[in-house]
């Protein structure tokens, strides 16, 4: 099969990228792979909103600028994040004239949520489900245009690679969940949108498609890879005993003014940061990671009962109504939570154009590492980066479209013959979410780096040892991919020399800080 643009992954990244190339070349075939259903993604469940300035009065991009700098830990690039901060207004008009809705308030503005490391409200939002009308409202657009096809339950395995002269992709090969076969796309461009890698952890907000595929493949393919030390803990996920599914509680309920307390009851950010709650979520989360372990509590608590409850529920309706479930009257019981792993700051990286290393080959959204988010992500910066970067690479080939010679380029994926699978993937996923967790979380140190890396290790070596290269399996290609990713991030992390932003390592500083 032979397409012009082949985009992996379908949320906003992919979606935004695809709806404009679309308009802009509509004699051309796009094809949107994607591993599940279409509206399967991370996208689908952000909160909190898109940060973009909005209110030139009281906010300015240089504020913008400055708050992701300061989040960011001095490894922003500076002229990255004001590409992409300067965009926001240009890039929210077009979501809105795809028919996005952004709540207003009664002066009829934009009603502007707060969040963690933004120094005023700035994040325009949807309720509580600013990801899921975003998707909402994109997948309806896609579907009209006649030049898209969606492939869902398709799984890009790995990407076609010719060596010489240069790197060069040529498409990819997919496979086929429902029939086990693989296909091969042929492409002159290719563009990797396939999200976050939440679940190599056991304890994430993201939603399982989240194994970081479209790493490990650019990876394999000789792509430079960057920044993987740098996973983000979001600090206030709902903490349940009996269930592992964690639910975000948005930092917005923070910024609308919720207290985080802990087990004795008291307010404690503000002696890690004097912006107390509302510092940035490197911060917050190893505050709570700091007073779990001297309380050997295993949460600690979000306190709504002050706050106007019939603004929050207006505000919130989603979280407001899975806490009932769950049992908790937010105006009357304090949420317990605690922080789980949620994004990916690092990835695949790129240049102002969304190009890889590789050429013909692009990435933009959470699998990209752009340069924006440095060692910590400003909160709601990701879904204006994914617009952002989506436009960037659309601008691109608006100029430079490649010509697809998929017969020239055309190669058999080599096919080992099946192997007699001895090992259990389920299990082996849970040791390595385990493991990651325990010894690749908030707080690291060198030895039980060490120990990790030579535990990953040994799993890549059971897992090619037993199942088939290419895997003809989601769940085998989903491990293998993990593994490659948690690979990354253990070395990254043992080649970090300092701490910065959301990498942590005791041996550098013995303890996390409080302020005198
Ligand atoms: P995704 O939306 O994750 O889409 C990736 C797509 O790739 C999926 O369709 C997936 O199925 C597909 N895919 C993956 N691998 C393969 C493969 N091998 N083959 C085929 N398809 C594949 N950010 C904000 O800015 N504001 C927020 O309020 C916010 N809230 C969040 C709340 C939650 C609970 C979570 C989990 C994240 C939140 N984030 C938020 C982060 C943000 O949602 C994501 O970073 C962003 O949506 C990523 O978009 P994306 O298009 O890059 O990837
Ligand atoms: C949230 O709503 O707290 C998530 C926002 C984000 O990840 O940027």
């Amino acid at each position: 099969m032979n397409t012009d643009f082949l985009i992996i992954g379908s949320g906003l990244a992919g979606l935004s990228y695809a709806l404009k190339i679309a308009t802009y070349y509509p004699g051309k075939q796009i094809t949107i792979v994607t591993k599940k259903e279409a509206s399967e993604s991370n996208t689908r469940y952000a909160q909190g909103g898109i940060a973009i300035v909005s209110d030139f009065k009281s906010d300015s991009f240089e504020r913008h600028i400055e708050d992701t700098l300061q989040c960011g830990d001095g490894l922003c690039n500076r002229d990255v994040v004001r590409l992409v901060v300067e965009q926001g207004p240009d890039r929210l008009k077009e979501l809105i004239s795809w028919g996005v809705s952004f709540d207003l308030n009664n002066q009829n503005s934009y009603d502007l949520g707060r969040e963690g490391g933004h120094s005023l409200p700035r994040v325009l939002h949807h309720k509580d489900i600013t990801g899921f009308e975003l998707k909402k409202k994109l997948l309806s657009k896609i579907r009209l245009c006649e030049n898209i096809t969606i492939l869902e339950n398709h799984f890009a395995i790995d990407l076609i690679v010719d060596k010489v002269p240069n790197l060069r992709c040529n498409g990819a090969y997919i496979l086929d969940t429902n029939t086990q076969e693989i296909i091969t796309i042929t492409s002159g461009s290719t563009i990797l949108a396939t999200g976050g890698i939440g679940h190599i952890y056991g304890h994430t907000t993201n939603p399982f498609i989240a194994t970081g595929d479209g790493i490990a493949i650019a990876y394999r393919a000789g792509a430079d890879i960057e920044d993987m030390e740098f996973v983000q803990f979001h600090p206030t996920v709902m903490y349940r005993q009996s269930n592992r599914k964690a639910f975000l509680i948005s930092e917005a309920v923070r910024g609308f003014g919720a207290y985080l307390k802990n087990s004795e009851g008291k307010r404690f950010v503000f002696k890690y940061d004097e912006r107390g709650e509302l510092a940035s979520r490197d911060i917050v989360s190893r505050a709570i990671y700091n007073e779990l372990k001297m309380s050997n509590h295993s949460c600690v608590y979000l306190d709504c009962t002050h706050l106007d409850i019939v603004s929050f529920k207006e505000s919130f309706p989603t979280i407001y109504h899975h806490c009932l479930t769950a049992g908790i009257d937010v105006s009357k019981d304090w949420i317990p939570v605690r922080p789980a792993a949620h994004y990916l700051c690092g990835g695949i990286k790129v240049d102002i154009n969304g190009q890889t290393s590789v050429k013909n080959l692009f990435a933009c959204g959470e699998c990209a590492r752009t340069g924006l988010h440095g060692a910590n992500r400003l909160a709601s910066n990701s879904l204006l980066e994914a617009v952002v970067y989506a436009h960037q690479i659309y601008e691109y080939h608006k100029i430079q479209y490649t010509i697809p010679d998929g017969l020239k380029f055309h190669k058999e994926l080599k096919k080992n013959v099946a192997k007699n699978a001895q090992i259990h993937v389920q299990s082996l996923k849970e040791e390595l979410q385990i493991l990651m967790t325990e010894s690749v979380g908030i707080v690291r140190t060198d030895e039980a780096l060490a120990e990790a890396k030579t535990k990953v290790s040994h799993w890549k070596r059971l897992v090619a040892r037993h199942y088939s290269s290419p895997p003809l399996d989601l769940a085998v290609g989903e491990l293998r991919n993990m593994l490659t990713v948690a690979g990354l991030i253990i070395a990254h992390s043992l080649r970090r020399g300092t701490n910065k932003g959301g990498y942590f390592n005791s041996d550098r500083v013995p303890f996390v800080k409080e302020l005198k």
